[in-house]
């Protein structure tokens, strides 16, 4: 924490030894902080640069694991999918459950839509009808006067869809938005759609002085412009579905039909109670954002969009969808996912751009299916484990195998540990002085 009351000033024009050196003034240890921050810069300097120039006062890289998962069957082609998470248990849930639908016809996905929403918000003093009546007039000079924009995204098979006006007034008064709805076709599309719509922006007052419909100058004032994380337009789906009887076996003391009931149970809980439905889509982010981040995609946005999906019904609820009938188990993700293949950091990113090739360069559709399945995955393991095990004894492995990873265990350490933690509650102070026990003992 600092003292001064003075804002610092000057920071960002400070060297990476400077920037390093002023903060680690408030770290309890100033040399440790410099010597640890260093100790994490890429040893190739050009990789290093590449890094930097991602973000703003980069003193460091943090790094997070990269890991994979295979045997993922979806629509008919197999993958090992590329998966960048700091949680335990995660790629081995969402491993675990691939391998379960492998044989069982995989994950089934679809992608209905692509479209993106962005818009330009702004106060209308004079009369409504006025604008009403020209908002196509408008629409259509906003896109005529956007192609130097918008001919690339063009040609690669997106574009503006469609521009209309919506009225905001029963909420606010004078307001208005003007609502574009986007395709950017394998791009996230975030920097086009909003140059897009700053210059709508720019011509809105333009259209009215160029038409020669006479408004008082302050009759229409620009608010800002900006896209809309809120996509339910650019959807994916997910589905596997096998014989309830398939579930034989899945936990001790627990028959097939139990098993799919029990599920069922799970997966309504979560569409009524929205503290539980919380977590179950956090279980479903768990496999998403994992990939999201190993192909350099923005997991923020996907995560707003996603949440606010879960919500549009009114209350919050499960991202899925359950149906025992016919003795099937049929199980469904549907969910919003504004994702791409080219621009941003999937390109740029050196391991983002493996990730890609792992993947066999999807382009953005895929690559929300490949996202989709991780997630729906993720899911299913989750559910599996709490209707039958409990969560905790597969994160207490993980938990214990980080534990004694931290603490520089032997191979031999490793093995007398996992078989005394068994049956016993795992905590850091526990693997400790088992170790040391161990290690007096030698
Ligand atoms: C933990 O990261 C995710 C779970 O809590 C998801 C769930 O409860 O469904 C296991």
């Amino acid at each position: 924490m600092m003292k001064e009351r003075e804002p610092v000033s000057g920071f960002s024009g400070l060297s990476k030894e400077e920037k390093i050196a002023l903060a680690g003034k408030l770290s309890s240890n100033p040399e440790h902080f410099a010597r640890e921050l260093t100790r994490y810069w890429h040893q190739d300097p050009e990789v290093q640069a590449l890094l930097d120039e991602f973000s703003e006062n980069t003193v460091s890289n943090f790094i997070l694991p990269f890991g994979l998962a295979p045997n993922f069957l979806i629509n008919g082609n197999s993958y090992i999918i590329p998966m960048v998470i700091e949680e335990s248990s995660v790629v081995a849930a969402a491993s675990r459950a691939a391998k379960f639908w492998f044989s069982r016809g995989g994950f089934r996905t679809t992608v209905p839509s692509v479209l993106k929403p962005g818009h330009v918000y702004f106060k209308w003093k004079a009369s409504p009808k006025l604008l009403i009546e020209h908002e196509r007039e408008i629409g259509n000079y906003l896109l005529e006067n956007s192609r130097h924009l918008t001919e690339n995204m063009e040609n690669r098979g997106g574009g503006i869809r469609s521009i209309n006006i919506r009225d905001m007034r029963p909420e606010m008064p004078d307001h208005y938005k003007l609502e574009a709805v986007f395709d950017t076709a394998d791009s996230m599309g975030a920097n086009f759609i909003n140059a897009c719509l700053e210059n709508f922006a720019a011509l809105l007052p333009e259209f009215f002085r160029v038409k020669g419909i006479l408004i008082d100058e302050h009759d229409l004032e620009i608010t800002m412009s900006i896209l809309s994380n809120y996509t339910p337009g650019c959807l994916v789906t997910c589905r596997v579905e096998c014989p309830v009887q398939d579930f034989a076996g899945m936990g001790s003391g627990i028959d097939a039909l139990s098993f799919a009931e029990k599920f069922r149970e799970a997966v309504e809980i979560a569409t009524h109670d929205a503290s539980r439905a919380v977590t179950h889509n956090k279980g479903i982010f768990n496999g998403v954002d994992a990939v999201v981040m190993a192909t350099g995609n923005d997991y923020r946005a996907v995560e707003a969009g996603g949440h606010a999906f879960a919500a549009a019904g009114g209350r919050y609820s499960a991202l899925t969808n359950i149906d025992l009938s016919g003795g099937m188990f049929n199980y469904e993700l549907r969910m919003p996912m504004a994702i791409g293949t080219v621009g941003g950091l999937t390109g740029s990113h050196p391991l983002a751009r493996l990730s890609m090739d792992l993947l066999g360069f999807p382009d953005a559709k895929q690559l929300m299916q490949i996202a989709a399945s991780a997630g729906l995955a993720n899911n299913f393991a989750a559910i599996w484990s709490l209707i039958t095990s409990g969560i905790q004894r597969g994160h207490m492995k993980m938990h214990l195998a980080n534990i004694l990873g931290a603490l520089g265990a032997s191979q031999e350490e490793k093995d007398a540990a996992t078989d005394h933690f068994r049956d016993k509650t795992v905590s850091y102070r526990a693997v400790q002085g088992f170790l040391e026990d161990l290690r007096r003992k030698v």
